[in-house]
């Protein structure tokens, strides 16, 4: 038997490198090795935007699209969506019952998702739903028992209280049955955006899985580079480099980083060359995945699914799972 994994993602849209670096070419890696879950958190989409709903739908598909493409075979791992496995809602009200109100409270994630709603101009107001963020979580994880969550680094502190509330569940009930999940991280650096600051969507300095070439090729032409470096043939320092070399460093070869490194401080290689040049590389590692990405946008019967059968195989086992829940709370 395969140890589980359970991971998730909230319908953001269209993703970034950064979920790719990050969270996806992980997810693929464990494909083998593990019983992989892999489900769109679309109740967790509420939390903070529960007042624009229009292109949720849509949202869902965007994301289970971009994984396929990336190399998510839903031959090897179950995709599904949380919102069409009711009994997670249910396990959600018994753990809400067993995790104290302080745990939840200390939740450092939740000080930045409330940053976020005020960012995007939401009336700010923390609700019930979100203060409940890390147990919904929880109940994600729980529901199917799994052993590790591979998760980018931010989510960390999410697993942790996740291990704290399988381990009072346990406690409390006089009963082993859940499991302490693991995180699992990703080796890989962080990938900043291309204006130095953390990629992301709501920033509008990512650079989208789905992007044309020409996209891309004009996002990474807008990277800052070595701000103290003016003319193409001025002196400039790989270190200094605040978006451009770093993304070589992730994007290139041996060989590509040691040539962009020297001709950069010998002032013989504008910036302008070197991130057309970065482009190129970058949108040729895309090209596969991204014709992937069209297939699945011109095929969105499909999508749908891979979606409606991971769904139903994973309510089969929650509903098993639930079953011996329920008994040991000793509900009617
Ligand atoms: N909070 C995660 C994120 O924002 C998404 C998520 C929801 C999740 N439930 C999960 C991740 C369970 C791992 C396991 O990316």
């Amino acid at each position: 038997m395969k140890q589980k994994i359970v991971s998730g993602m909230r319908p953001t849209g269209k993703l970034h490198f950064g979920h790719y670096l990050g969270v996806i070419q992980n997810w693929v890696k464990l494909q083998d090795e593990f019983d992989c879950n892999y489900f769109v958190a679309d109740w967790h989409a509420l939390t903070t935007k529960y007042d624009n709903t229009s292109e949720l739908r849509q949202n869902v598909i965007d994301v289970v699209a971009d994984w396929l493409a990336c190399g998510i075979d839903p031959e090897k791992s179950t995709i599904y969506v949380q919102s069409l496995i009711p009994e997670i809602a249910e396990l959600n009200v018994y753990l809400s019952m067993t995790t104290p109100q302080n745990w939840v409270e200390r939740d450092p994630t939740l000080k930045d998702m409330a940053k976020i709603m005020d960012l995007k101009g939401n009336d700010s107001q923390v609700s019930h739903g979100l203060l409940g963020y890390p147990v919904l979580m929880s109940a994600d994880i729980m529901m199917l028992n799994a052993h590790y969550v591979p998760v980018g680094i931010d989510q960390v502190a999410h697993i942790e209280i996740t291990r704290d509330i399988a381990r009072r569940f346990n406690n409390i009930y006089k009963t082993d049955f859940f499991v302490e999940p693991q995180p699992k991280l990703t080796e890989i650096p962080l990938l900043c955006g291309l204006d130095g600051n953390k990629m992301g969507k709501s920033f509008n300095n990512d650079i989208k899985i789905s992007d044309t070439e020409e996209v891309t090729t004009k996002k990474i032409m807008r990277g800052i580079t070595d701000r103290s470096r003016i003319k193409k043939d001025d002196i400039g320092h790989p270190d200094l480099c605040e978006v451009i070399y770093k993304y070589w460093k992730i994007f290139g070869s041996e060989e590509q980083i040691a040539d962009v490194k020297c001709k950069c401080e010998a002032g013989t290689r504008g910036c302008a060359d070197c991130k057309r040049w970065l482009a190129s590389v970058i949108n040729e590692k895309f090209k596969p995945i991204r014709e992937k990405r069209e297939y699945y946008a011109n095929n969105v019967e499909e999508v749908e699914r891979i979606i409606k059968d991971g769904s139903d195989k994973v309510r089969a086992q929650a509903a098993e799972n639930m079953k011996k829940i329920r008994k040991i709370i000793k509900m009617y």
